[in-house]
């Protein structure tokens, strides 16, 4: 038997853990799983905020029943309509006829595309109301946090602030839920991988929604994955962490992210390490893009400002892993980053050209000059390495 967890008086949490899935959206690695959290706030009218993932609906209507305790179920509140959080919705819909699902218009239409419901929907708009007896909600539409019908509920009465993906993270909830019990350093690294892989690309309607929240007095911090925020130090600490990735901050720190077949151009990627270390650049990261999963890369370059990417010529183009991390980028639309690049060709090099053009299809700043090398290291190539190295630590050091 589940229990329903008490947050406080009567709001419980009734939302699972994930341990079993590998890929989250079928693309980013959950080697520590993930949270679909879920909400109950039982006033004179109960009120559930998301549901979660189809495959633990057993689990989540057997906490939801015990903390209802017999009371019906009066509004479902959809605030985000990814199937992580709305796939238990038709069967809920079904355990619960009277429930009123609510959420804007766009949520209207994909609750009709993804559920085939119609009926007893309830459509509100930009800082609608909704009264519960003692607590008030309110409706903050945040589009494109991360799909267009997102949306954020305040409770107005208790100061909490039902996110939806916003200031969620990855990483299952192991007894704690709360900051205060557990230790929330944890999850900062999967709080930053979560937010650039999967909302990555949506910075300037992050910031809008920042902006909407900004006059908001808030106490909690509810999310729909990872712990909920309510120690004042750690939802200044997150709200600054999603201000500083939306706005595509970086720290001072180069990501140096490689392909390599035979060790060549990974020489080439230690040499430019080596320098940037005798320079004095204290945080340097090699990716193999082929070892290591783009996602923690995509993570590191939404840390770093510094990013130089390495990539042999395969088949008269980038090495393939290479090409694939360059899209993500692209597809994210970064901005703000230094940029150095080089790479390496047995008989016919096209690598650095493509890296080249990258380059300038983005709005990152080229730094240093590109090393190419033939076959194998020569010591002239070991020093235009170590060049772009310093042109690189040089760069950083003009922001200090
Ligand atoms: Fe957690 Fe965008 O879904």
């Amino acid at each position: 038997m589940l229990e329903p967890i008490k947050i406080k008086e009567d709001l419980f949490y009734v939302g699972v853990n994930d341990r079993t899935k590998e890929l989250f959206e079928n693309l980013w690695p959950l080697p520590k799983g993930v949270s679909y959290n879920s909400y109950l706030l039982k006033d004179e009218k109960t009120a559930l905020f998301d549901t979660v993932d189809i495959c633990y609906s057993d689990v989540f209507f057997q906490k939801l029943e015990t903390a209802l305790g017999g009371k019906d179920l009066d509004y479902v509140i959809i605030n985000h309509m990814e199937p992580d959080h709305s796939g238990s919705l038709g069967l809920l819909r079904t355990r619960f006829p009277n429930v009123q699902i609510v959420g804007n218009k766009r949520t209207a239409d994909m609750v009709e595309g993804f559920y085939g419901i119609t009926e007893n929907v309830k459509i509100i708009g930009d800082l609608e109301e909704l009264p519960l007896g003692k607590h008030n909600l309110k409706f903050y539409l945040t589009p494109m946090v991360h799909w267009p019908e997102t949306m954020m509920t305040y409770d107005m009465t208790d100061k909490i602030v039902f996110s939806g993906d916003a200031f969620g993270t990855f990483g299952t909830l192991d007894g704690g839920i709360l900051d205060t019990q557990l230790h929330p350093e944890r999850y900062y690294d999967e709080m930053i991988r979560y937010y650039s892989n999967v909302v990555g690309k949506f910075g300037s309607p992050v910031q809008k929604a920042l902006e909407k929240l900004s006059n908001l007095e808030i106490k909690y911090i509810c999310s729909t994955h990872g712990p909920i925020w309510t120690i004042p130090e750690q939802i200044q600490k997150v709200v600054s962490i999603y201000d500083k990735l939306s706005k595509y901050e970086g720290d001072e720190g180069v990501v140096i992210a490689y392909g390599s077949m035979y060790g060549h151009t990974e020489q080439m990627a230690e040499s430019i390490a080596y320098e940037l270390a005798q320079q004095g650049i204290k945080e340097v990261i090699l990716h193999n893009v082929s070892k290591r999963s783009h996602s923690y890369i995509i993570r590191d370059i939404f840390k770093y400002k510094g990013l130089i990417v390495g990539s042999p010529t395969y088949n008269n183009r980038l090495y393939p892993d290479v090409e694939y991390l360059l899209s993500k980028i692209e597809n994210r639309d970064m901005k703000n980053r230094y940029f150095g690049y080089f790479g390496s060709f047995t008989w016919a090099g096209n690598a650095v050209k493509r890296l080249a053009q990258f380059a300038e299809g983005t709005q990152f700043e080229v730094v240093g000059n590109a090393v190419e090398v033939k076959q194998s290291m020569s010591f002239e190539k070991y020093k235009d390495c170590l060049a772009l190295g310093k042109a690189m630590s040089e760069r950083l050091k003009q922001d200090r």
